[in-house]
This record gives structure tokens, C-alpha cells and sequence, in this order.
């Protein structure tokens, strides 16, 4: 069966679950940066999109991506854990990647833990290449990786 999902702008009552889900998901073992009152600042600000994704009504996973002039930057990104490898994150990505280009965004980046093998896979499944890397990015507690991808060329 395919789940259907609403993928849509956060509202400020979303904070509080898209925080736990960052402190769960993304930022073990780091301080807790994300928190309620980073989140709807970010809700609020004109050059970033967080975008949730609900089924039901609930909260399944979230993302944020920030705006340049022409690229953008996937800040954070997470699935609840226990609705991973269903499609949700694709079809989180494509949200964005769409959005990316209405607005007239050249290129997409982002950051991901070096050892964070899932999220470097789901990323270069769709399109995102490594080009470099940042010694001791997250805290010093581990590296990162930076992957881009080009929309120039997007059917
Ligand atoms: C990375 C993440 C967002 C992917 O979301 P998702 O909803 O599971 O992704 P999808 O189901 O749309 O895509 C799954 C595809 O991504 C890749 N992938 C996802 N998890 C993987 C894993 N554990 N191992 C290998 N490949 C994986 C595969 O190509 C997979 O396709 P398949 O299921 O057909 O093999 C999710 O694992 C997550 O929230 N992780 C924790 C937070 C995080 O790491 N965020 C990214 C950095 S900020």
C-alpha cells in the first residue's frame, strides 16, 4: 500500500515536536542546538522553508532548508525511526527540491556526519555527490561531509 503523506510549511505549534525529533534523530550525542525557540525562529524567518510532513495528522518527519541568493542549504532533515525506508524522506526531498527550483535555486548543499551511512546513501541515491569534507564540523566530535546537487540541469 502506498501511505500518502501531507508534506506542508510548518506552523508554530509544530516546534516542540520538530526539536524532540532533532535532539532524537540528528543531534545525539552533540548538544541539544535545535531547540523549541531555534525552531520557530526558523518557522518564522523569510528565507527558510520548514516543511513537515504529517500522515493522519501526525508528525512523521520535518525538514529545513535556508535560502542564498541562488543555492540552497538543507539544514536539518529526519524520518520518525520507525517510519524510515517507506518513502517519506524521498518524497521530503522532493518537496524541497522542487521548491528550490520555483525559487530559483542553481544548486542544493548540505551537510551530513561522516558516519552517518544512511543519510549519505539516501542523499547520493538522489542525486547528491560528495565534494569535500569538514574535520571536527559537529562539536569535534566527528567530521562532516559535504554534498551538493546541481538543479541547473533538472528535467
Ligand atoms: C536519512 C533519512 C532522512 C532517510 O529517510 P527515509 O524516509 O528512510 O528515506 P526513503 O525511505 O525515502 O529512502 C530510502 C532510501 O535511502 C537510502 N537509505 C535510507 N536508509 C538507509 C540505510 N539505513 N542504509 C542504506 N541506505 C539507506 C536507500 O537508498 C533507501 O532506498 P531503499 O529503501 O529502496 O533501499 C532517515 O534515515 C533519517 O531520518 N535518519 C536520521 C536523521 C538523519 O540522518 N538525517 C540526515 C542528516 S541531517
Amino acid at each position: 500500500m502506498i501511505a500518502a503523506y501531507e508534506i506542508t510549511l510548518a506552523q508554530a505549534a509544530d516546534a516542540p515536536a520538530i526539536a524532540a525529533l532533532s535532539r532524537d534523530a540528528i543531534e545525539r550525542g552533540l548538544s541539544w542546538r535545535w531547540t523549541e525557540r531555534r525552531v520557530l525562529r526558523a518557522i518564522r524567518d523569510p528565507a527558510t522553508n520548514v516543511a513537515v510532513a504529517r500522515r493522519q495528522g501526525v508528525l512523521l518527519g520535518f525538514a529545513i532548508m535556508q535560502y542564498g541568493d541562488d543555492e540552497a542549504h538543507i539544514v536539518l532533515f529526519a524520518v520518525e525511526a520507525s517510519q524510515r525506508r517507506a518513502g517519506l524522506g524521498a518524497a521530503m526531498l522532493a518537496w524541497l527540491e522542487a521548491t528550490a527550483v520555483v525559487a530559483g535555486m542553481r544548486a542544493i548543499r548540505l551537510e551530513a556526519r561522516a558516519g552517518n551511512a544512511p543519510a549519505k546513501s539516501f542523499y547520493r541515491r538522489h542525486g547528491f555527490v560528495e565534494y569535500g569534507a569538514s574535520p571536527g564540523y559537529y562539536e569535534d566530535v566527528e567530521d562532516a561531509v559535504r554534498m551538493m546537487k546541481r538543479l541547473d540541469n533538472a528535467a
